[in-house]
Formats: C-alpha cells, structure tokens, sequence
C-alpha cells in the first residue's frame, strides 16, 4: 500500500489516546478521583493490581509524546480531557491548574502543526458524581454540558474537532451490566437508564460546545460497533444475531440517529429508558461526524439461560486472534462504515481508533518487530478504503493507540501501541509498526502531491 488515491487530500491520519490511560499524576494539581482510580482499588478488578497512577506519565512528557506524533507524522491526534481534572467533583468552580495542562496541550499540537480532536467522556467520571448515583442519575448528563461548556470556554477558539462521550456500551453495558469496568455494577435496572444518560449528555454536550466555542466546533460521539453473525445457518444462531445487532449497534445508533430506541431491545431488557420530553430530540440532533471504533465482529450464538442479551460470541474456528482474544476480521470495518453509510446516512466518519495487542518482544538492540500490528493496521486501511470505494465519507483514521498504556481491567499487561512504553524507565521505542505507518503516511502525501502537480 504506497499511494491511495482513494483518501482524498484532506483524509486525515492520527493516532488515539485517553486520559485515564497514560497520563498518570492522579493526584496532582487538584485532580478528583475518578471511579476509574476507585475501581483499581478494588482486589480482583483489574489484572495484576494495576492502577493509572502513573501510566505513561504523559502529563509531564507530553512535549516528548508531541516529538514522537511528528516523528510520525501525524495529521491529528485523539485524546481526551480528564474531567475530575478540570472540574474536580464534577460539577461547579473549574481548576485552574486542570485547565492549563490541556491549554499548553493544545498550544504544543497546533505549534507542532497537529490538529487536536478531543474527547470530553473517556470513561473517568468524577468520583464525587458515582457517589451522587452517576450515570444511573439523570444529572450526570446535565454535568457532563456544563464540563463541556468550561472546556470550549477555554479551548474552543483552538480546538475545532469534538467528541463528546467515547463507547456509551463500554460505559453502560460493561461498567453497569457485566461489571468488568467501573463503576463495576452489575443491574440492568441502573444499565438501561445510565445508557439513555449517556447520550443525553453526549446531546446536550454537543450543542453547548457549539454555543460557547468561539472558533468553528464541529461534534460528535464515538460508538463502538461491531457486525454481528449468527454462527451457522440453524434457528437458533439466527435468532442470536438481531439482539446481539440490537445490543451493540441499534441501541446506540438509532436514537442518535432520530429513530428512538430499538422496541425489541426495550423487551429484551424489560426496562423502559426513562425519556422525558425533549430528549429524543436532544440526542438526536445531526452530528458533524462520527466516530467509530473498531476492533472485532461477533459471531454469536442463542444463549437463551445466558446473561442480557441472551446471544453469546462464540471463537471463530482457523481465524487470527490479537493478545485480547479478538478476532482479526478487517472486512468488519468495511461493512461498518458501508452500513454507517447506506442505513444511517452518516455526513462524515472518522475511524477514531483501530489497533491490536500483540506479546510484542524487545529484541536484543531494543527494537520491536511488531510484524503482526504492522499486518493489522495494512489491512484495516485496504478495508477502509475498499468502504470509500462503496461511497463511504470516511474522512480520516486514528491508531490505536499512539503509545502502550493502561488497557483498563487489563492493565499494563495488553499493548496496542504503535510507540512502545518501558514502564519502568518511561523510556518510549517506535515500533516496527509506528515507522510502517509513519512510511504509509508520507506515501499518501508525496501521491497526492504528485496527482495535484499533473497538469490538466
Ligand atoms: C476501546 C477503548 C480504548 C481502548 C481500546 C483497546 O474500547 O475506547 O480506551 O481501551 O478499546
């Protein structure tokens, strides 16, 4: 994959962070405890006692982490913005000293010709907001547009490209239904009403940053979705499929998209959302972009006695399988942002984060020869682009992610990074993997220059 004409000249290519996961100084200059730094307090909850204490200790390296984006060659950069740092209890007077750290950010990026994206919810609320319910809590939408509205009030004469909440599934479903991520609760009576929260704050979220900021502000929220397939052709995979489908992709797009929430999914949890007037409407106001997240397909099976929603991802038999036990399937994506296009009419999606883990290995001299990464990425691209091919607006791509760091219940022991982080010295290593695509990069640019010089 050289040149590819296919991405036009403004495809914009990044890579993904988010704050929980490498910046680490939990504790300094005025930061709250979020439930993430809760949840790894918990025995058992995340592998190997981890914690993001440290991480990758990005809050006093992000100068060198801006060196190694331009080594890449970075278009943009995907991060998020921690809201216990910036509003310590969630709610009320900001910190300062929150404030500036993503300021000089900001300042650094753009100075280093890197077009910030940023992300308002990656997962870190304030713990003080848990304690008053959280999600499961209709005020925590609310909360979550005035962060937005102090953080466009401070960043939004620079920062032009918004997300409001990252994967409302992770959140709802794994942090309040299956309990593996925080706040780590397991009721479908708290999930259902903490899923409708979410996209009500991501709404809410949305139009107040497009009041307060000053400069241009296009918005949207980021899904993670995956194609879901019964695993053979007999009834009782088949019937598996639409509430896996429902669970993972409609729940989300349609109410985002004005359809309201799926019926069949309502039965399936017997729990009504708890929409009041206004907030379909709310939710569903049009979205300069999407993001999505891709990782894995789900070839499921009938689970009738098993957990919500009743339909179980069975392993697929021969196919490849990244460090997290997912399956590799690049076509997924294709068929993601076909669908994204053709059913939901999307105006503009950016892949905002793609990666795997791999047991990357040091070598002798240091290196990393991340052969299997290196694969990934090439293939997703193919796919990718094969989607533009389909009429697909796909507008740019973001690895994930720019540097290993704390995959969540998973801790330090998951790599998805493109740069490899040695925790123990925070010395930072391009892999194999980040000059692949630092060279795919530049491929595209030097192209595009060629096709613009073609005279006529
Ligand atoms: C996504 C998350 C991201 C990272 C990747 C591997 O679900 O958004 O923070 O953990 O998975």
């Amino acid at each position: 994959m050289s040149h590819v004409p296919d991405l036009g000249p403004d495809f914009v290519w990044g890579a993904a962070t988010s704050a929980y996961q490498i910046e680490g100084a939990v504790a300094e200059d005025g930061r709250g405890p979020s439930i993430w730094d809760t949840f790894c307090q918990v025995p058992g909850a995340v592998d190997n006692g981890d914690t993001g204490e440290v991480a990758c200790d990005h809050y006093h390296r992000w100068r060198e982490d801006i060196g190694l984006m331009r080594r890449l060659g970075l278009d943009a950069y995907r991060f998020s913005i921690a809201w216990p740092r910036v509003l310590p209890t969630g709610t009320g007077r900001a910190n300062p000293p929150g404030l500036d750290f993503y300021d000089r950010l900001v300042d650094g990026l753009l100075e280093a010709g890197i077009r910030p994206f940023a992300t308002l919810y990656h997962w870190d609320l304030p713990q003080a907001l848990q304690d008053r319910g959280g999600w499961a809590n209709r005020d925590t939408a609310f909360h979550l547009a005035e962060f937005a509205a102090v953080v466009a009030a401070r960043l939004g004469d620079r920062v032009t490209d918004w997300f409001t909440i990252n994967e409302p599934l992770c959140s709802a479903w794994i942090g309040h239904l299956e309990g593996r991520m925080a706040p780590g609760l397991t009721d479908i009576t708290l999930a259902v009403p903490a899923a409708h929260h979410l996209l009500l704050g991501h709404g809410l979220a949305a139009a107040a940053l497009r009041n307060v900021a000053t400069g241009p502000a296009r918005v949207g929220a980021v899904l993670n979705l995956s194609p879901c397939e019964p695993a053979g052709p007999g009834e009782p995979d088949v019937a598996a499929a639409p509430p896996a489908d429902g669970h993972t992709n409609r729940w989300w797009l349609d109410p985002l998209h004005g359809r309201g929430y799926p019926a069949d999914m309502v039965e399936v949890y017997g729990v009504d959302p708890p929409v009041r007037a206004g907030d379909l409407e709310a939710i569903a106001a049009p979205m300069d972009h999407l993001g999505l997240n891709y990782y894995f397909r789900q070839v499921v099976t009938d689970d009738p006695d098993g957990p919500i929603p009743y339909a179980r991802m069975v392993s697929v038999p021969d196919g490849q399988q990244t460090a997290m036990g997912w399956e590799v399937h690049p076509d997924g994506l294709e068929e993601l942002l076909l669908r994204l296009s053709d059913d939901y009419h999307a105006a503009r999606i950016y892949v905002t984060e793609n990666g795997s883990a791999w047991p990357d290995e040091v070598l002798p001299d240091g290196q990393i020869e991340d052969k299997e990464r290196m694969s990934y990425l090439e293939q997703h691209l193919a796919a990718g682009i094969r989607a533009t091919r389909g009429g697909a607006p796909l507008a740019g791509y973001f690895v994930w992610s720019l540097l290993d760091n704390f995959e969540w219940a998973y801790g330090y022991a998951k790599r998805f990074g493109l740069i490899h982080v040695d925790y123990a010295t925070q010395r930072r290593t391009i892999k194999a993997s980040g000059y692949r695509y630092a060279d795919i990069i530049r491929a595209h640019k030097l192209g595009q220059r060629a096709t613009e010089s073609v005279p006529g």
